[in-house]
C-alpha cells in the first residue's frame, strides 16, 4: 500500500523549498543498556551487545541513538548516579568497547547522543567524597550544604522525589546536603562557577571523543532559588518545585554551557528532560536565537494518566485532554521552539499497556500509538521494545522490583500507615521496571537476551515466546514492520510531517483523535481511534483537504476495499468520502491520508 501511495505521490507538487535544520528530521531510538543485549553471559546488557544489534536498529529507519548512562556508577539508580563521568562502567564494557560502538554507528550513518546527568552525582563521586570530608574542603561548595535549623530540623520543608525530606543529615560535618532524588544522589551546586566549568569540561570531553549530542537529565531543576524558601505545597514527593524548577538562572547557565560546551563541536544536538514547563518555558529553552538547547521532551502527554500529586496513583483522563495538550504544544511552539515526542521510555510503564490495549488489540493499538508519535510536529523517540509492542510484566510482589522510586514509595507510604496491599498494587502497576525487563529478541531461552548461565538481572517477561523481534521480522504485518513503513513515510513526506503546521479536528470527540498536517501545497490527514469500540465521526465540511483527491498512505488494518467493507458492514462504502475517508474507525484503527489542498 505504501508503495502504491509512493507512486501516486510523484504526481503531487514538489516539496516546499523552505530551509530546515537537518537534525529536525531525526528519529531517535533510546537504549536502556542494561536490558538491551548481553554479550558476555553475565545477565546484564552491555556495549558489545549493542554493537551486535546496530544493523537491526538501523533497519527500523532510525538514525540516532540516545544511550542511557553507561558511566561508572554504583547503580543505586541504574546509572543515573554517576561516580566517574569520564569512564565506562565495567558492567557495560570498556572505553574501547564504547569507541567501537561509536565507530560502528558512524559507519552506518547514525549519531550517538549520550545521557548526561548534571543535576546530581553519586555520593561516591570524587567531588562528593571531598565535599563531605570537611566544611573547608575546596569541594565543599560543589554541593548544597546548610546547617540544621534550631532544633535540628532540615533547612526547609522540600520533599525529595522519593518521599521524605529533600535534605540528608551528614554526621561527619553536622550539616545537611540537598538531594532531590536518593540520599546517594547529592545535588550539585550550579551557582558555583567551578561546578559549571567542570560540567563544560565534561561536555567538551565527550564531544572530543566524537559524540553527536546529549540527552540532559532533569535539566530544569539544576538551579535552585538560593534563598531556599519553604514551600506551601503539601505533596509527599517532590514538593518545593516552584523554587527549583525553571528558575531564572537556569537559562543563564544553559547559555553559558552552550557557548563553552555544546558549541565546541558544530551540529551538537541537545534534548533536555524538563517536566512541568509552561509554553513560555519551552520557548525559552529551545528558541534557536537564545542558544540554550535544541529541544526538550513533551512530558505532559505521557504523564496524563498519573495523578500530579502522587506519581503512583492513576488518574482518569479523557481523549479531549490529550488533544488539548498536543494542540497547545504544536501550535504555540511553531517557529519558536522544538520538542521531542515519546510515548514510552525507561521511566514509564510500557506504552501499549498504558495507552493502548495489551490484550486483544495489542498489535492494532501499538501501531495506532506509533502513528500519533511519528506524525506530529517534533522529533519522535522510540524506546527499545516499543517497536515490537512489548507489554508490562506480570509482577506479583514488590520483592521482584529493583526500581528505587517504587521501593521508596512503598516503604514510606506503608510506614505512614497506608494499606500495604493497596500501596503494593499501585506500585506494581506504575513501576518503571515494566520498561526495564530484557529486550525480547527470540523465542529461545531468556528471549535471546543472554546466553550465559547467569539469570538476567531483571526477569524476562514470560510473553516473550509470542512477542519477539524474530517473529516480527517474518511477518509483513507486524508492529515492527509498521514502524519501518511509518518512519519511511515520515522521511518521504518530511516537508509536511516534520515541518508542516498542525490543525486539530474533532476536539471534543472522546474516541477519535483527528488532525491535519499541512504546508502551502500538501496535507496529511490523520485519523486515530483511541478506543476498543468502533468510533463514528463526521469531519467538518471544510478541513482544508481535498477529500476527492485524497489517497490512503498507511493504516493499521488491511487496505483492501473488500476487507474494509466486510469489517465495517454493508453500508460502509456509502459512509466514505473519496473512498478513503471512512465515517467509522474500527477498534484502535489508525489511518494516514494524503491529499491536495483545494485551490483558494
Ligand atoms: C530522570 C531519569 O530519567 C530517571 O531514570 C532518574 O531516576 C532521574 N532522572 C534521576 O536522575
Amino acid at each position: 500500500m505504501l508503495q502504491q501511495s509512493v507512486r501516486r505521490e510523484q504526481e503531487y507538487p514538489q516539496q516546499s523549498s523552505a530551509q530546515h535544520e537537518p537534525w529536525k528530521e531525526k528519529v531517535v531510538y533510546q537504549i536502556f543498556p542494561r536490558s538491551f543485549q548481553d554479550s558476555n553471559g553475565d545477565g546484564s546488557g552491555d556495549l558489545p551487545g549493542i554493537v551486535s544489534r546496530l544493523d537491526y536498529i538501523r533497519s527500523i529507519g532510525v538514525d540516532t541513538i540516545w544511550l542511557s548512562p553507561v558511566y561508572e556508577s554504583p547503580r543505586v539508580d541504574q546509572g543515573y548516579d554517576i561516580r566517574n563521568h569520564r569512564e565506562i562502567d565495567p558492567l557495560m564494557g570498556t572505553m574501547e568497547d564504547w569507541e567501537e560502538l561509536l565507530r560502528e554507528m558512524h559507519a552506518r550513518g547514525m549519531d550517538l547522543w549520550m545521557d548526561l546527568v548534571l543535576n546530581h552525582t553519586s555520593d561516591q563521586h570524587r567531588w562528593f567524597r571531598q565535599s563531605r570530608s570537611s566544611t573547608d574542603n575546596p569541594y565543599r561548595d560543589y554541593y548544597i550544604w546548610r546547617p540544621a535549623e534550631p532544633g535540628g530540623e532540615p533547612p526547609n520543608n522540600w520533599t525529595s522525589y522519593l518521599g521524605g525530606s529533600a535534605w540528608e543529615y551528614d554526621e561527619a560535618t553536622g550539616e545537611y546536603y540537598l538531594r532531590l532524588y536518593n540520599k546517594r544522589q547529592p545535588d550539585l551546586n550550579w551557582d558555583n562557577p567551578k561546578v559549571r566549568e567542570e560540567i563544560q569540561g565534561l561536555v567538551r570531553y565527550w564531544l572530543d571523543k566524537g559524540v553527536d549530542g546529549f540527552r540532559l537529565d532533569a535539566i530544569n531543576v539544576v538551579s535552585k532559588d538560593h534563598r531556599l524558601p519553604d514551600t506551601d505545597e503539601s505533596k509527599l514527593e517532590g514538593s518545593g518545585y516552584k523554587h527549583f524548577k525553571n528558575d531564572p538562572h537556569v537559562h543563564q547557565y544553559l547559555r553559558e554551557l552552550n557557548e563553552k560546551g555544546f558549541s565546541h563541536k558544530e551540529g551538537t544536538v541537545t534534548v533536555g528532560e524538563a517536566s512541568m514547563v509552561s509554553m513560555e518555558d519551552v520557548a525559552r529553552y529551545t528558541d534557536p536565537d537564545r542558544k540554550e538547547l535544541s529541544m526538550i521532551f513533551m512530558m505532559e502527554s505521557p504523564s496524563i494518566g498519573t495523578d500530579p500529586n502522587d506519581s503512583f496513583k492513576e488518574r482518569e483522563w479523557k481523549l479531549p485532554e490529550l488533544k488539548e495538550i498536543v494542540a497547545r504544544w504544536e501550535k504555540e511552539l511553531l517557529n519558536r521552539g522544538w520538542f521531542g515526542l515519546f510515548a514510552s521510555n525507561h521511566d514509564h510503564p510500557r506504552m501499549v499497556s498504558s495507552f493502548g490495549h495489551d490484550g486483544k488489540y495489542r498489535v492494532e493499538s501499538a501501531k495506532m500509538l506509533a502513528t500519533l508519535v511519528h506524525t506530529l510536529w517534533g522529533t519522535p523517540f522510540i524506546y527499545q521494545g516499543e517497536e515490537i509492542g512489548m507489554t508490562n510484566s506480570p509482577f506479583e510482589s514488590v520483592d521482584q522490583l529493583d526500581d528505587q522510586m517504587a521501593l521508596h514509595y512503598y516503604d514510606s507510604r506503608t510506614k505512614r500507615g497506608e494499606d500495604a496491599k493497596e500501596v503494593e498494587s499501585r506500585v506494581l502497576a506504575g513501576t518503571r521496571d515494566h520498561a526495564r525487563t530484557p529486550m525480547q529478541w527470540t523465542d529461545e531461552e531468556q528471549a535471546g537476551f543472554t546466553s550465559g548461565e547467569a539469570k538476567p538481572w531483571m526477569p524476562v517477561n514470560p510473553n516473550y515466546r509470542g512477542i519477539n523481534v524474530q517473529a516480527q521480522e517474518n511477518d509483513p504485518d507486524s508492529i515492527l514492520n509498521y514502524y519501518r513503513k511509518l518512519i519511511a513515510l515520515r522521511r518521504e513526506h518530511a516537508d509536511v510531517i516534520v515541518h508542516g503546521e498542525y490543525a486539530s479536528l474533532l476536539e471534543e470527540h472522546e474516541q477519535v483523535f483527528a488532525y491535519v498536517r499541512r504546508n502551502e501545497q500538501r496535507q496529511g490527514l490523520m485519523l486515530l481511534n483511541f478506543s476498543e469500540k468502533e468510533a463514528e465521526f463526521e469531519l467538518p465540511e471544510d478541513i482544508g483537504v481535498c477529500l476527492e483527491s485524497a489517497y490512503r498512505l498507511l493504516g493499521n488494518y488491511p487496505a483492501e476495499e473488500g476487507a474494509e467493507e466486510a469489517d465495517m458492514g454493508k453500508d460502509s462504502l456509502s459512509r466514505t468520502k473519496g473512498n478513503v475517508v471512512p465515517h467509522v474507525l474500527r477498534p484502535y484503527e489508525a489511518l494516514i491520508i494524503g491529499g491536495l489542498k483545494p485551490a483558494p
